[in-house]
Protein backbone atom coordinates (compact mmCIF):
# COMPACT_ATOMS: atom_id res chain seq x y z
CA UNK A 1 0.00 0.00 0.00
CA UNK A 2 2.77 2.28 0.46
CA UNK A 3 4.32 1.57 -2.73
CA UNK A 4 1.15 2.84 -4.43
CA UNK A 5 0.41 5.84 -2.26
CA UNK A 6 3.89 7.04 -2.85
CA UNK A 7 3.72 6.50 -6.20
CA UNK A 8 0.62 8.23 -6.35
CA UNK A 9 2.59 10.79 -4.39
CA UNK A 10 4.70 11.65 -7.48
CA UNK A 11 2.72 11.60 -10.29
CA UNK A 12 1.20 13.86 -8.37
CA UNK A 13 4.01 16.14 -7.18
CA UNK A 14 5.37 15.94 -10.64
CA UNK A 15 2.81 15.63 -13.11
CA UNK A 16 2.70 18.17 -16.29
CA UNK A 17 1.06 19.30 -19.00
CA UNK A 18 2.75 18.87 -22.53
CA UNK A 19 1.71 21.18 -25.14
CA UNK A 20 -0.97 19.39 -27.43
CA UNK A 21 1.04 20.33 -30.78
CA UNK A 22 3.98 19.12 -29.46
CA UNK A 23 2.41 15.35 -28.72
CA UNK A 24 3.27 12.63 -30.75
CA UNK A 25 1.36 9.51 -31.15
CA UNK A 26 0.03 7.20 -30.26
CA UNK A 27 -2.44 8.12 -27.80
CA UNK A 28 -4.22 5.90 -25.45
CA UNK A 29 -5.74 2.28 -27.10
CA UNK A 30 -9.38 1.74 -26.44
CA UNK A 31 -9.66 0.48 -23.50
CA UNK A 32 -7.44 2.87 -21.75
CA UNK A 33 -9.55 5.57 -23.17
CA UNK A 34 -12.32 3.77 -21.20
CA UNK A 35 -10.68 3.49 -18.28
CA UNK A 36 -9.39 7.39 -18.02
CA UNK A 37 -12.68 8.33 -18.90
CA UNK A 38 -14.60 6.30 -15.83
CA UNK A 39 -11.95 8.13 -13.92
CA UNK A 40 -12.99 11.24 -15.13
CA UNK A 41 -16.28 10.62 -14.40
CA UNK A 42 -15.52 9.83 -10.63
CA UNK A 43 -15.43 13.34 -10.03
CA UNK A 44 -17.07 14.98 -6.60
CA UNK A 45 -20.37 16.70 -8.27
CA UNK A 46 -22.74 18.43 -5.70
CA UNK A 47 -25.88 16.79 -6.16
CA UNK A 48 -24.99 13.68 -8.16
CA UNK A 49 -25.60 15.88 -11.33
CA UNK A 50 -22.63 14.72 -13.51
CA UNK A 51 -22.86 18.62 -14.93
CA UNK A 52 -20.27 17.07 -17.72
CA UNK A 53 -19.41 15.45 -20.61
CA UNK A 54 -16.67 13.94 -22.98
CA UNK A 55 -16.55 13.75 -26.37
CA UNK A 56 -14.05 11.62 -27.69
CA UNK A 57 -12.90 12.40 -31.92
CA UNK A 58 -12.04 9.56 -33.36
CA UNK A 59 -9.01 9.99 -35.72
CA UNK A 60 -10.61 9.41 -39.06
CA UNK A 61 -12.87 12.37 -37.81
CA UNK A 62 -10.19 14.80 -37.72
CA UNK A 63 -10.64 16.11 -41.78
CA UNK A 64 -14.40 16.80 -40.27
CA UNK A 65 -13.04 18.82 -37.22
CA UNK A 66 -10.91 20.55 -39.34
CA UNK A 67 -13.69 21.79 -41.58
CA UNK A 68 -15.88 22.94 -38.55
CA UNK A 69 -12.57 25.09 -37.45
CA UNK A 70 -12.66 26.49 -41.24
CA UNK A 71 -15.96 27.30 -41.05
CA UNK A 72 -15.93 28.87 -37.29
CA UNK A 73 -12.74 30.37 -38.71
CA UNK A 74 -14.56 32.24 -41.90
CA UNK A 75 -17.64 32.75 -39.97
CA UNK A 76 -15.39 34.84 -37.35
CA UNK A 77 -12.55 36.12 -39.28
CA UNK A 78 -13.32 36.84 -42.87
CA UNK A 79 -9.90 38.65 -43.29
CA UNK A 80 -8.25 35.24 -41.52
CA UNK A 81 -5.08 34.74 -43.41
CA UNK A 82 -3.39 31.35 -44.90
CA UNK A 83 -1.28 31.25 -41.64
CA UNK A 84 -4.81 31.49 -39.75
CA UNK A 85 -6.30 28.90 -41.97
CA UNK A 86 -2.91 26.55 -41.76
CA UNK A 87 -3.53 26.36 -38.02
CA UNK A 88 -7.09 25.34 -38.02
CA UNK A 89 -5.67 22.58 -39.85
CA UNK A 90 -2.72 21.63 -37.97
CA UNK A 91 -4.75 22.52 -34.59
CA UNK A 92 -7.39 19.40 -35.64
CA UNK A 93 -4.90 17.00 -36.54
CA UNK A 94 -2.63 17.57 -33.84
CA UNK A 95 -1.55 13.91 -32.59
CA UNK A 96 -3.18 11.57 -29.77
CA UNK A 97 -6.63 11.22 -28.70
CA UNK A 98 -8.65 14.29 -28.47
CA UNK A 99 -11.74 14.42 -26.09
CA UNK A 100 -13.85 17.50 -26.02
CA UNK A 101 -14.45 18.51 -22.18
CA UNK A 102 -18.22 19.69 -22.47
CA UNK A 103 -20.00 21.78 -19.07
CA UNK A 104 -23.19 20.95 -19.18
CA UNK A 105 -25.02 22.26 -16.31
CA UNK A 106 -28.29 21.59 -15.14
CA UNK A 107 -30.12 25.40 -15.38
CA UNK A 108 -32.48 26.69 -12.24
CA UNK A 109 -31.68 23.43 -10.32
CA UNK A 110 -30.81 24.09 -6.34
CA UNK A 111 -27.27 23.62 -7.14
CA UNK A 112 -25.91 26.57 -8.14
CA UNK A 113 -24.09 26.49 -12.26
CA UNK A 114 -21.48 27.73 -10.17
CA UNK A 115 -20.57 24.44 -8.45
CA UNK A 116 -21.46 22.59 -11.71
CA UNK A 117 -18.93 24.35 -13.79
CA UNK A 118 -16.36 23.84 -10.78
CA UNK A 119 -17.20 19.83 -10.83
CA UNK A 120 -16.60 20.36 -14.88
CA UNK A 121 -13.16 21.86 -13.94
CA UNK A 122 -12.61 19.00 -11.50
CA UNK A 123 -13.29 16.07 -13.82
CA UNK A 124 -10.67 17.91 -16.61
CA UNK A 125 -7.90 17.39 -13.88
CA UNK A 126 -8.96 13.99 -13.37
CA UNK A 127 -8.92 13.16 -16.55
CA UNK A 128 -5.74 14.88 -16.57
CA UNK A 129 -3.99 13.32 -14.05
CA UNK A 130 -5.25 9.33 -15.23
CA UNK A 131 -4.00 10.03 -18.39
CA UNK A 132 -0.31 10.43 -16.92
CA UNK A 133 -0.86 7.64 -14.48
CA UNK A 134 -1.45 5.25 -17.44
CA UNK A 135 2.21 6.82 -18.90
CA UNK A 136 0.44 9.47 -21.49
CA UNK A 137 0.96 13.37 -21.50
CA UNK A 138 -1.85 15.43 -21.83
CA UNK A 139 -2.48 18.95 -22.90
CA UNK A 140 -5.97 21.03 -21.81
CA UNK A 141 -6.45 24.17 -24.27
CA UNK A 142 -9.48 26.75 -25.07
CA UNK A 143 -8.17 29.53 -26.88
CA UNK A 144 -10.91 31.25 -29.37
CA UNK A 145 -12.41 27.34 -30.84
CA UNK A 146 -13.86 26.99 -27.26
CA UNK A 147 -15.81 30.60 -27.06
CA UNK A 148 -17.03 30.06 -30.61
CA UNK A 149 -20.82 29.52 -31.13
CA UNK A 150 -19.88 27.49 -34.53
CA UNK A 151 -17.60 25.16 -33.11
CA UNK A 152 -19.39 25.00 -30.24
CA UNK A 153 -22.88 23.78 -32.03
CA UNK A 154 -21.02 21.36 -32.91
CA UNK A 155 -20.42 20.05 -29.71
CA UNK A 156 -22.72 21.21 -27.13
CA UNK A 157 -26.61 20.75 -26.62
CA UNK A 158 -27.96 23.75 -26.04
CA UNK A 159 -26.98 25.23 -22.54
CA UNK A 160 -24.04 23.38 -22.79
CA UNK A 161 -20.01 25.57 -23.23
CA UNK A 162 -16.91 23.67 -24.14
CA UNK A 163 -14.69 23.56 -21.09
CA UNK A 164 -11.67 22.83 -23.46
CA UNK A 165 -10.08 20.47 -25.65
CA UNK A 166 -7.79 17.43 -24.20
CA UNK A 167 -5.39 16.07 -26.38
CA UNK A 168 -3.70 12.74 -24.89
CA UNK A 169 -0.66 11.37 -26.26
CA UNK A 170 3.71 11.48 -25.37
CA UNK A 171 6.18 13.92 -25.64
CA UNK A 172 8.42 13.54 -28.47
CA UNK A 173 11.15 14.99 -26.18
CA UNK A 174 11.22 15.60 -22.47
CA UNK A 175 8.82 18.09 -20.87
CA UNK A 176 10.40 21.31 -19.40
CA UNK A 177 8.79 22.24 -15.74
CA UNK A 178 6.90 25.39 -16.15
CA UNK A 179 8.74 28.58 -15.46
CA UNK A 180 7.26 28.91 -12.76
CA UNK A 181 4.91 27.51 -10.24
CA UNK A 182 3.09 29.77 -7.06
CA UNK A 183 4.89 29.75 -3.96
CA UNK A 184 2.80 28.21 -1.51
CA UNK A 185 3.45 31.51 0.35
CA UNK A 186 1.23 33.33 -2.17
CA UNK A 187 -1.34 31.21 -2.53
CA UNK A 188 -1.96 30.00 1.34
CA UNK A 189 -2.53 31.56 4.59
CA UNK A 190 -3.40 30.69 7.77
CA UNK A 191 -6.70 31.98 8.43
CA UNK A 192 -7.11 35.41 10.72
CA UNK A 193 -10.64 36.55 11.30
CA UNK A 194 -10.99 40.31 10.35
CA UNK A 195 -11.95 42.05 13.82
CA UNK A 196 -15.62 42.98 14.01
C1 LIG B 1 -9.24 25.79 -18.51
C2 LIG B 1 -7.87 25.76 -19.10
C3 LIG B 1 -7.64 26.33 -20.34
C4 LIG B 1 -6.39 26.32 -20.92
N1 LIG B 1 -6.21 26.89 -22.16
C5 LIG B 1 -4.98 26.91 -22.70
C6 LIG B 1 -4.78 27.47 -23.98
O1 LIG B 1 -5.71 27.92 -24.64
N2 LIG B 1 -3.52 27.49 -24.49
C7 LIG B 1 -2.46 26.96 -23.80
O2 LIG B 1 -1.33 27.00 -24.30
N3 LIG B 1 -2.64 26.39 -22.60
C8 LIG B 1 -3.86 26.36 -22.03
N4 LIG B 1 -4.05 25.76 -20.82
C9 LIG B 1 -2.92 25.03 -20.19
C10 LIG B 1 -2.04 25.89 -19.36
O3 LIG B 1 -1.72 27.08 -19.93
C11 LIG B 1 -0.75 25.14 -19.04
O4 LIG B 1 -0.44 24.22 -20.00
C12 LIG B 1 -0.93 24.44 -17.77
O5 LIG B 1 -1.28 25.37 -16.80
C13 LIG B 1 0.35 23.72 -17.38
O6 LIG B 1 0.19 23.27 -16.05
P1 LIG B 1 0.70 21.87 -15.55
O7 LIG B 1 2.11 21.73 -16.03
O8 LIG B 1 0.56 21.90 -14.09
O9 LIG B 1 -0.16 20.80 -16.14
C14 LIG B 1 -5.30 25.73 -20.23
C15 LIG B 1 -5.53 25.15 -18.97
C16 LIG B 1 -6.80 25.15 -18.41
C17 LIG B 1 -7.01 24.50 -17.07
Amino acid sequence: MLNDRTSLLSLLESRRSGKPRELVGPGPTAEEMERILAIAARTPDHGKLAPWRFITVAGDQRDTLEAVLQEALSEENPDATAGHREKEHEFAHYSGQLVVIVSAPVPDHKIPVWEQELSCGAAGMNLLIAAHALGYVAGWVTGWRAYSEHVRNAFCEPGERIAGFIFIGHAARELEERERRPPLEAVHKSWRPRDL
